[in-house]
């Protein structure tokens, strides 16, 4: 398995890749997310031999049918290049932002995740919350939660 380091980075710096990842064909300001600069977010890179492979963020947002569940973080922006999947870049950028969260003071972490990371978010103990819905410049999802 490659030794990835990953690292807080700039909201900036994690637009290449969620654009080319995560809203491909679209507008570069589409991989821009509402709340990317605030004070509470934090950005994660996964890199490998110096190279960003993979990016992560976490906001300050309650899971908008639980507000039981605040104070809570959304994770947003995973994506980990085609060429590094399966190898441990999207599980040490997962471990990253529960550990920021938390750190934060969050009991819960959520995500509106993608149906075909539905599986990568189980194994990281998530579980759905909603059925599936769609986010029309991203497709098919499902809000997955846990605690921290
Ligand atoms: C989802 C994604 C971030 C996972 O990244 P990754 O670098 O492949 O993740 P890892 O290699 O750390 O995988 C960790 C574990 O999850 C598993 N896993 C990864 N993707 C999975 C999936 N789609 N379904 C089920 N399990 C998955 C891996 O097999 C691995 O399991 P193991 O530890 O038992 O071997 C990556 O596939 C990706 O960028 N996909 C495209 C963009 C996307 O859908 N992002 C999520 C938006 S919500």
């Amino acid at each position: 398995m490659p030794d990835f380091e990953v690292r807080p980075i700039t909201a900036e710096e994690t637009l290449s890749l969620r654009h080319a990842i995560l809203r491909a064909g679209l507008p570069r300001e589409m991989a821009i997310f509402p709340g990317d600069e605030a004070e509470s977010s934090r950005h994660f890179g996964a890199f490998l031999d110096g190279k960003l492979v993979g990016v992560a963020t976490i906001h300050f947002a309650s899971l908008l049918d639980r507000p039981d569940f605040d104070p809570a973080y959304q994770v947003r922006g995973m994506a980990t290049t085609p060429e590094v999947r399966g190898q441990g870049a999207g599980h040490a950028l997962v471990e990253a932002c529960m550990e920021a969260a938390r750190a934060a003071g969050a009991h819960w972490i959520w995500c509106n995740a993608r149906t075909p990371a539905v599986g990568f978010y189980t194994q990281h103990g998530f579980k759905p919350t909603t059925g599936v819905f769609d986010i029309p410049t991203a497709g098919p999802h499902m809000r997955m939660f846990r605690p921290l």
